[in-house]
């Protein structure tokens, strides 16, 4: 069912067009100042906006433009003008209004009118999601945010998406890279062509080469065919080297060659191969600390470096949270024919305290699951109350980074990883494990005994075990 956000100022009139309307089957909200209306805008999605023009604090121009920013790409907005004034309604309709209304309009009318906005509003949900069904349909409309941390990365999006030239993306896990990557891809005159998404982490070092590059038959043992690289797979398209900060140093030389020369050899080959592929990279790493570490090439960084897009952590723009989890409402609800509509106040404060180690991902998957969870047409904080609750609150959030713990993806660790360490014995890992926690909860051994799930008595029997507690330490625990 359609819900359409009546604001006015005028009592009388709100409430009979908010009367006529429920009376027509829809679900209705109401705004009686356009400070009133704002606030809602930022906080649950509506199909139609009907605003008058005159408004006693905020005129209706500026609901109209927030709505468009605030609400879905396909949300209308109608406005009422006043009686006679043309120009006013003529200029709304420019800055993107549906449609406008005289105000002496008979009922019977706007019904009419509204429900036409309603169909065309309709029409471009089903045109969007047939174009999503395509496979693409990504555009800049599917980066949801309005801080301007994010107008920032959209602009510049915008900007690049057209050109060749190679993008990293940095950002923490769950911040958007992957769908930025696909975004570019699919804004690009490469769409056509399938994006090459290759995740370095989930590569093992040994098999990195030759996935990537390719390999001629005889290279190796069980290299029984010639085989093209996935960089090759992205001739004339875009490739997505995601989490490049995994690549091995070998791999780190060839890709350089690749990106000067736009040449590549695959493994056994003697001959090069010349490929015209887009790269866009992309890591949860720090790489400038990985460069002055040596392992990340420096000129392989400063060749990556041509556009980069800073992801800023979601808890660094709070303000995007409710626009997020109601869109986020909306699609899952429809996606599972749920009739949920919205969140309570109390729910969206609730996600608005919560500071999202796992950023955008975290907060997706929250809403999912409330929304499968629940029964009744509204998410209150009770639906939500387990997922958004931080237990210790005696670290601060840089000192950690409980991604590794929390987020979905790292809980098993790639193969590749495993590869790395399997040489040490579990007594050992145990150990390697506990000082890497200590060392990343800067010292504090409540925290790190919290975040490993043992008691701080055990965490204090294992350190002193390692040697590293001193006798006057061993008391301050
Ligand atoms: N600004 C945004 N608007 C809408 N959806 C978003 C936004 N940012 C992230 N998402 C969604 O959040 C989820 C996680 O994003 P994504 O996979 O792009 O993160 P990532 O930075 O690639 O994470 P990782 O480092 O773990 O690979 C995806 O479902 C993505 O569509
Ligand atoms: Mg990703």
């Amino acid at each position: 069912m359609p819900t359409i956000l009546v604001v006015d100022d005028n009592e009388a009139i709100r409430r009979t067009r908010c009367i006529l309307l429920k009376r027509a089957g829809y679900d209705v909200e109401e705004a009686a100042s356009g400070t009133d209306a704002i606030r809602l805008l930022n906080q649950s999605v509506y199909d139609l906006v009907i605003t008058d023009l005159k408004l006693g604090d905020i005129d209706g121009f500026t609901v109209l433009k927030e709505a468009k920013l605030a609400q879905l790409s396909t949300t209308e907005v109608i406005v009422i003008t006043a009686y006679g004034t043309v120009e006013d309604g003529i200029e709304a309709m420019k800055q993107g209004a549906f449609h406008y209304i005289p105000k002496n309009t008979g009922n019977e009318e706007i019904l009419i009118h509204i429900e036409k906005a309603l169909e065309a509003k309709q029409l471009q949900d089903s045109v969007q999601k047939y174009r999503a069904k395509l496979g693409g349909s990504l555009n800049i409309d599917h980066l949801i945010g309005r801080t301007p941390a994010i107008r920032e990365v959209a602009d510049l999006i915008q900007r690049i998406a057209g050109s060749d030239s190679t993008v990293l993306i940095l950002g923490e896990t769950g911040t958007g890279k992957s769908l930025i990557a696909r975004i570019i891809h699919n804004m690009s005159s490469r769409r056509d062509k399938p994006l090459v998404e290759i995740n370095c982490a989930a590569i093992p070092d040994t098999l990195q080469e030759s996935e990537l590059f390719g390999y001629v038959k005889g290279a190796f043992t069980g290299a029984d065919r010639t085989k093209k690289g996935l960089i090759e797979e992205g001739h004339q398209s875009t490739v997505f080297l995601d989490e490049i900060g995994e690549m091995s140093p070998e791999n780190q030389t060839k890709l350089l060659h690749f990106l000067e020369n736009g040449q590549i050899r695959r493994v056994g080959d003697t001959k090069p191969i010349s490929v015209e592929a887009r790269i866009i990279a992309a890591t949860n790493r720090d790489l400038d600390i990985a460069r002055r570490q040596k392992s990340f090439r420096e000129d392989l960084y400063y060749r990556l470096n041509v556009i980069t897009i800073n992801l800023s952590p979601l808890r660094a723009r709070m303000e995007d949270v409710p626009l997020l989890a109601t869109t986020f409402l909306r699609q899952h609800a429809d996606r599972m024919r749920k009739d949920v509509q919205r969140f309570t106040d109390d729910a969206l404060k609730m996600l608005c305290r919560y500071d999202w180690p796992g950023n955008v991902r975290e907060l997706e998957n929250v809403v999912e699951r409330a929304v499968l969870l629940s029964t009744g047409r509204e998410i209150a904080a009770r639906d939500i109350q387990a997922y958004v609750t931080h237990k210790p609150e005696t670290y601060s959030r840089q000192q950690v980074t409980p991604r590794i713990v929390r987020s979905r993806k790292h809980i098993h660790p790639p193969e590749k990883v495993l590869a790395r360490i399997s040489h040490l014995s579990l007594e050992e890992l145990e150990r390697e494990f506990i000082l890497y926690k200590l060392k990343q909860c800067e010292g504090n051994q409540v925290v790190t005994a919290e975040q490993l799930g043992i008691g701080r008595t055990t965490l204090w029997r294992k350190l002193k075990q390692y040697g590293v507690l001193g006798s006057e330490q061993s008391q301050a625990t």
